[in-house]
């Protein structure tokens, strides 16, 4: 166990915020059972009060007593994809206060599997309350310089742990009704847990009420810069049209009308291992506008598309 893990377990105890990596994007945690240091994490994070927060956890053992019902699917789903990037939505057992589930009957639930992420969650030993280490609605950070540029001096401390893996936030599954419901697509499919689960596996339509989740807004993960999605065979005439500085993200090589260009890889894994780097890069490449070449339209991309339609909303 190194120090700094140590240290960031006694800043959480004593109601401190320390932001570490996990697998996906860093995290901004708190103690998910002190009502002061949830209220200052909302804070920092900028985020309405009504909005629930996940909490982490070293084990599924951990994390299912915040759960007032385990169905079988969660632990299914557990075994499965725990330690990993998978967030499951129960009921929540008296654990799980009002200030962490923004006052719904729920608690979302997650194992992650990052090294450091696992040091701090066990030498912790309780539950730490963790959204992405950004403001709301921005990128999410994947690099501790990330987390540094955004929120600065309001948290305590910063774990260092590298550019995490997937570099998408988790899959979100909701498993408080009748049948499963992927409330946010990320690195574990649809397709995945349907096979998994032996059973069919429905999307969260877009605008279909409640829970509610930030994720869901149409409007976020998103650059300051105005960014557009277009359609591969519309970006030439889109380039040609456009008078002003423009940056692009594409699969193509460069184009030299184009003042920022950055090639994406067609695999869509390493796509978003890179995106919210890029899509940083891209922001502070001082131009008035963010084209974005619209990857497929196949369930592999499932996760990445969904993230770039809210960036360009
Ligand atoms: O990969 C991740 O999930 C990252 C890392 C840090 O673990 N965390 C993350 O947290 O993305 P955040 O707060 O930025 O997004 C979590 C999403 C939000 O949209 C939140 O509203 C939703 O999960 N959520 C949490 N609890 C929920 C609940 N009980 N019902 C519905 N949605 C919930
Ligand atoms: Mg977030």
């Amino acid at each position: 166990m190194n120090d700094a893990v140590r240290r960031a377990a006694e800043i959480l105890r004593a109601g401190g915020l320390v932001a570490f990596p996990t697998e996906t994007v860093y995290g901004l945690g708190a103690d998910a059972s002190n009502a002061d240091a949830v209220a200052r994490l909302y804070k920092v994070k900028g985020r309405p009060a009504e909005h629930p927060v996940i909490v982490h956890f070293a084990t599924a053992e951990a994390a299912f007593a915040w759960a007032s019902e385990v169905p079988g699917a969660a632990h299914v789903l557990a075994k499965r994809f725990w330690p990993g990037p998978l967030t499951l939505i129960l009921k929540c057992s008296e654990k799980a206060k009002g200030f962490i589930t923004g006052g719904q009957p729920s608690v979302g639930l997650r194992v992650p599997s990052h090294p450091v992420a696992q040091q701090l969650l066990r030498e912790f030993g309780g539950g730490i309350a963790a959204p992405s280490a950004n403001r709301f609605g921005g990128v999410s950070p994947t690099t501790a310089s990330h987390v540094r540029a955004d929120l600065g001096a309001d948290v305590d401390m910063v774990l260092e742990g590298g550019a995490s893996e997937v570099g998408i936030e988790s899959t979100i599954v909701d498993l408080t009704g009748p049948a499963p419901v992927v409330l946010r697509p990320g690195a574990v499919t649809r397709e995945q847990i349907e096979a998994t689960l032996q059973a069919a596996v429905r999307d969260k339509g877009t605008g279909d009420g409640a829970p509610r989740h930030s994720g869901g807004l149409e409007r976020h993960y998103a650059p300051r810069t105005p960014a557009r999605l277009v359609a591969t065979h519309a970006l030439d005439a889109e380039i040609a049209r456009l008078k002003d500085a423009v940056a692009v993200l594409a699969f193509s090589r460069p184009d030299e009308r184009v003042d920022y260009w950055l090639r994406m890889p067609r695999d869509p894994a390493a796509y978003a291992q890179r995106l919210y780097a890029a899509l940083r890069e891209l922001d502070s490449a001082g131009c008035s506008q963010i084209l974005v070449e619209a990857p497929p339209e196949t369930a592999e991309w499932a996760a990445v598309r969904d993230r770039l339609v809210r960036a360009c909303a």
